[in-house]
């Protein structure tokens, strides 16, 4: 059902990421996501970064649906349906979530439901340092809190996943949680099975209905909007498109 609410507030998480909190409440799992209505443009697939009486979303802008999402003001209308999808399945024992970039945005909600600062460890990367997000919602909820920019503009110079690599040798790790563009899911896969890690990664597709019906988001027969966006290692690790190619608009295999 799609829900009318108006932007409660309008924060700038980093440099071209906004986020827009609800008035609407929503009760979700991590991980878990909205399709957001903007009128006159489209409807877009977004995760929740803020979940409960205040639903939010954290926007990075690449096109016209996100453009015009990242231009709205506290009182504006927009529509939302949701929550879909899985989410994350937290188990007990040590976790270490990994966001990269705008990742960082469902990857928080499940840094906050761990719920014990001293069992939860983040890496959160980003391409530069204005793009770095929710560095001290992190902190507040976890003891171990580290960062990589691809530039070194700040935290350790590298990506994501090498530091992901390191915390996972200096410590055993019971899971791993990933969010972050393909090519970094694809490298931490290999990483987690390296250190013999069960992982869960958020996977993106594009996605038309969000809710299990039109087949846009199909990847290897799995619905990344209904079986997804959440996947454990082995099953990313059966998809022979993962980390090759996706679907366009018309529905053609197109390469990462
Ligand atoms: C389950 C799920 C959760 C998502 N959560 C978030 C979120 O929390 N925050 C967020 O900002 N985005 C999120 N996205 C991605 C977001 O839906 C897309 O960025 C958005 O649909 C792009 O719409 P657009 O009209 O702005 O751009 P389009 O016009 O569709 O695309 C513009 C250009 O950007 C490229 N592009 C599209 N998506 C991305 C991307 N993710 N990264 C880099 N380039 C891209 C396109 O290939 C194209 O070249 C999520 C996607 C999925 C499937
Ligand atoms: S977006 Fe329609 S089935 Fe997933």
């Amino acid at each position: 059902m799609l829900i009318e609410t108006r932007v409660r507030e309008r924060i700038e998480a980093g440099k071209g990421i906004t986020t827009l909190v609800f008035d609407a409440p929503m009760e979700a799992r991590p991980g878990q996501f909205v399709m957001v209505w903007v009128p006159g443009v489209d409807e877009v697939p977004m995760s929740l970064s803020h979940i409960g009486p205040h639903a939010g979303i954290t926007v990075k802008e690449v096109g016209e649906a996100t453009k015009a999402l990242s231009c709205l003001r506290p009182g504006d209308v927009i529509g939302i349906r949701g929550p879909y999808g899985n989410g994350w399945r937290l188990s007990g024992g040590r976790i270490l979530c990994v966001g990269g970039g705008v990742g960082m945005a469902p990857i928080i909600t499940a840094v906050e439901a761990a719920g014990d600062p001293g069992r939860v460890a983040v890496a959160i990367g980003a391409r530069n340092h204005g793009e770095i997000i929710f560095e001290e919602r992190a902190r507040s909820v976890s003891n171990d809190v580290r960062i990589t920019t691809d530039d070194g503009s700040y935290g350790l110079k590298g990506t994501v996943v090498s530091l992901a690599d390191t915390m996972m040798k200096e410590k055993r790790y019971d899971l791993v949680l990933g969010c972050g563009p393909e090519v970094m899911n694809k490298f931490l896969l290999k990483a987690c099975k390296d250190n013999e890690v069960p992982c869960q990664l958020s996977l993106e597709r594009l996605m038309k209905c969000g809710a299990g019906l039109c087949g846009s988001c199909v990847i290897d027969g799995l619905r990344v909007c209904a079986d997804g966006p959440v996947f454990t290692g082995e099953q990313v690790e059966r998809m022979a498109e993962f980390g090759k190619c996706k679907r366009d608009d018309a529905g053609l295999r197109v390469k990462l």
